[in-house]
């Protein structure tokens, strides 16, 4: 059995924890913090780990014998050679009061198995994809706009980023930002790809709740195109339980059926993850 070096807080001599197993133990790449709340970090990949663009596995970190595990969405794509994450920071959170001290070099734990719903093989073909993100619900769509899978499946991606302050759009403004300079997935996304940034806490140059902005047509008209179609659209939707509930009941008043990897629909849901 692999054994990583862990040095905790309270004594200078390392502590070796056992690897458990099903797990991989990967190194730290990069870490970048963006608020009090908020950071990003890259990891090394496996070489034998396989994910779908949209999916999740489970992170934790060698600190325990028994090693407390959250879901986290895998930010980059599929064809990428590091796995990056973006996740929120709880101060009293089991896992991410450790996380969000991690450093380049450090070990982070992952479990070999990946899935989830955000996935583009859950729905059926039409002509635009709606990605709705609140918070760190951005993170599976981060991994999916940067997927050419994604564009051959839809001729139109919107994205919306809706959070509680400026500060808090910044991930996905850079990653937006950047895409267009990406040799790989550059100039599909910059004729395909519309970004809805928007603040609900903070004057920005668009603001209102999502669910509002849907519900008063504001969505639609921003971007000249008809409100939800079955015929036309589909969605992802990413955010807390209470944001879920309200765009999926949205989202079915339009008329669309609800999908998965096994049974295909026209949109599909998936919580962020917390704490
Ligand atoms: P608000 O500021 O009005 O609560 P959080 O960080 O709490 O997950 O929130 C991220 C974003 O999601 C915030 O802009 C928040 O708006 C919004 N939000 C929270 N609950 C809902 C909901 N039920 N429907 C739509 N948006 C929501």
């Amino acid at each position: 059995m692999q054994n990583v070096a862990v040095q905790t807080i309270e004594d200078a001599v390392p502590v070796e924890f056992p690897v458990p197993a099903g797990c991989h133990a990967e190194k730290v790449v990069s870490v970048k913090h963006y608020t009090d709340r908020l950071f990003a970090f890259r990891i090394t990949r496996p070489q034998s780990f396989r994910f779908r663009s949209g999916e999740f596995v489970m992170i934790g970190l060698p600190n325990a014998a028994k090693p407390v595990f959250r879901a986290y969405s895998i930010a980059s794509p599929a064809w990428d050679e590091e796995l990056e994450f973006y996740s929120i920071k709880v101060q009293d959170g089991p896992l991410t009061q450790h996380l969000q001290k991690i450093k380049p070099g450090d070990t982070v734990l992952m479990r070999q198995k990946s899935t989830g719903t955000l996935v583009v093989d859950a729905l059926t073909p039409a002509k635009r994809l709606w990605m709705i993100a609140t918070g760190t619900g951005i993170a599976p769509f981060a991994s999916l706009i940067r997927d050419p899978e994604t564009y051959d499946k839809f001729e139109e991606v919107v994205l919306t980023n809706t959070c509680r302050g400026v500060a808090e759009l910044a991930y996905g403004n850079e990653l937006v930002a950047a895409l267009k300079d990406d040799p790989l997935i550059g100039e599909l996304a910059t004729e395909r790809l519309r970004y809805v940034a928007a603040t609900t806490r903070e004057v920005s140059p668009l603001t209102g709740r999502i669910t509002t902005r849907i519900e008063d047509g504001s969505l639609f008209a921003g971007l000249g195109v008809a409100p939800f179609d079955p015929a036309v659209d589909r969605v992802m939707i990413c955010g807390s339980m209470e944001m879920l509930k309200d765009v999926k009941a949205l989202v079915e008043k339009a008329g669309l059926e609800e999908g998965s990897v096994s049974e295909p629909g026209q949109f599909v849901v998936e919580r962020a993850f917390v704490g």
